[in-house]
């Protein structure tokens, strides 16, 4: 039989039949690969046929009560709406190096304790190595069993035979299946190794954690392509010269998406932290020009995070401009707000803007604080560092209503802040019983808050 060989994108997994410099559906840049196309099933319609499914009511499906695995992580338990559901697949995604083999070596660990059996797939490092990492971790179990395999089948058979309730394949990128051709890491093998996961899983209701290795850029093939495929995708966040992580919910078929956990790599592996406003206002810089508070909503609850702007004037021709944590759209378009409406000559001006403990801001509602922080560097006037800030400004220097103000004022309270400027909108509908709380100034244009800092 002719052998057809196929060109598959890395980034996003499309199928081309000939090879080109930039593929047509995203758009990157030599990212195809060449790969033999696997054999098709003469009939794919043989199983439809053979299956005496029928139709039913939505009335006549019968729910089962799922259990859930709780791992010892709590934080992991509460993103993942509860604990680990089994026969479920959840992707793991990251960086090279931010911990996606520390966090669930030690959630293996924490499911160990409570008399679960789990089989930890590594490929990648030497049983010394994961061994060595386990002392460091403090782990000793003896339902915790290693194998280190990258043969797809011989992992399923294991896991047939073993029968535990929770897999861990570390990582998705090296293990193959032997019948294709292509090489490990490559779209067809990941994708359909996956799939064989897949299928083990709701076989045995086994719940698996598959490890994917991600670039910044996102172009190493796999975990993008495989999002539609699994019940649930993490996504291990952070600044890997800080010692935080956020782990978030990409997607979840079992619970809420969007919820945030939040970590401290330290010597002995990941700590949960509870309250991570606590953490990250410790570290603020009190009394100094530049820097403001905004409550950042993540998934169900808000964290509050410092902002820092440093505005400086500047002896080139071209001012840099330069943000992080930040869409550097956005910080241009509150420049141009700033110096329209403020009439703050800011193209005189260097502007740096940071955002603390490596979030990386992504709702409009922070606008406010940030148009904020660069107003007060730019004044050199310390903004009230017991007065939080949240509001969406738009281009005709207007504060809009956020989502969810009571969750962020909420938080600021527990916080011990005394006061919070808000959109004027979202006054209407907020209960009574904050006021009593909280000092809450209500505003309608930027103006009104820039004033206060000038005086
Ligand atoms: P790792 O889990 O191997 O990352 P990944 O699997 O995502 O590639 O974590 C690697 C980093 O974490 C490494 O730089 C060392 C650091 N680390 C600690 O700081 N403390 C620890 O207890 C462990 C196990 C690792
Ligand atoms: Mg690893």
């Amino acid at each position: 039989m002719k052998v057809k060989t196929i060109w598959h994108c890395a980034s996003c997994g499309q199928k081309h039949v000939k090879w080109q410099g930039q593929c047509t559906t995203c758009r990157e840049w030599n990212t195809l690969t060449e790969e033999v196309e696997p054999q098709e099933k003469t009939s794919r319609h043989t199983p439809l046929l053979k299956a005496k499914k029928t139709p039913v009511r939505l009335s006549e499906i019968q729910e089962e009560t799922q259990i859930r695995i709780s791992t010892e992580l709590t934080e992991l338990d509460r993103i993942l709406g509860g604990g680990i559901v089994p026969g479920s697949l959840c992707l793991i995604g990251g960086e090279p190096g931010i911990g996606k083999s520390t966090l669930s070596l030690q959630l293996a660990a924490g499911i160990c304790k409570k008399g679960r059996k789990v089989l930890y797939v590594s490929g990648e490092e030497s049983l010394e190595q994961i061994s060595l990492r386990a002392k460091r971790l403090n782990i000793q179990s003896d339902n915790l069993l290693f194998f280190n395999d990258t043969e797809v089948s011989s992992i399923t058979s294991q896991i047939e035979q073993l029968k535990p309730d929770l897999v861990i394949v570390d990582s998705i990128q090296i293990v193959y299946r032997e019948e294709l051709s292509s090489s490990p890491g490559s779209v067809t093998q990941i994708r359909e190794s996956t799939a064989s996961f897949l299928q083990v899983a709701k076989q045995l209701n086994a719940a698996i954690f598959i490890v994917g290795h991600v670039t910044k850029s996102g172009d190493i093939a796999g975990p993008k392509i495989l999002e539609h495929l699994v019940d649930t995708v993490l996504y291990f966040d952070g600044d890997k010269q800080l010692h935080f992580r956020l782990l978030r919910v990409i997607k979840n078929r079992f619970g809420p998406t969007d919820e945030v956990a939040v970590f401290q790599m330290d010597s002995d592996g990941l700590k949960q932290i509870r309250n991570p406003s606590q953490l990250f206002l410790e570290e603020r810089s009190q009394g100094a020009s530049g820097s403001v508070i905004i409550p950042s909503l993540e998934g169900s609850s808000s964290i509050l995070i410092e902002v820092q702007a440093l505005v400086t004037k500047t002896f080139y021709p071209n001012p840099s401009r330069k943000s992080t944590g930040l869409d550097p759209n956005r910080l241009a378009l509150l420049l141009a707000v700033l110096e329209k409406r403020s009439k703050l000559p800011l193209h005189q001006c260097d502007v740096f803007v940071s955002v603390t403990g490596g979030f990386r801001i992504q709702e409009p509602a922070a606008d406010l604080g940030i148009l904020l922080s660069i107003a007060s560097s730019f004044c050199n006037k310390p903004f009230c560092s017991k007065t939080f800030v949240a509001g969406e400004v738009g281009l005709a220097g207007e504060i809009r209503a956020i989502r969810r103000l009571e969750s962020r004022i909420k938080e600021g309270i527990q916080m011990g802040f005394s006061r919070c400027v808000v959109p004027k909108r979202n006054l209407k509908g907020l209960h009574k019983s904050f006021h009593d709380k909280i000092q809450i100034t209500g505003v309608e244009w930027t103006e009104e808050v820039i004033d206060e800092i000038m005086r």
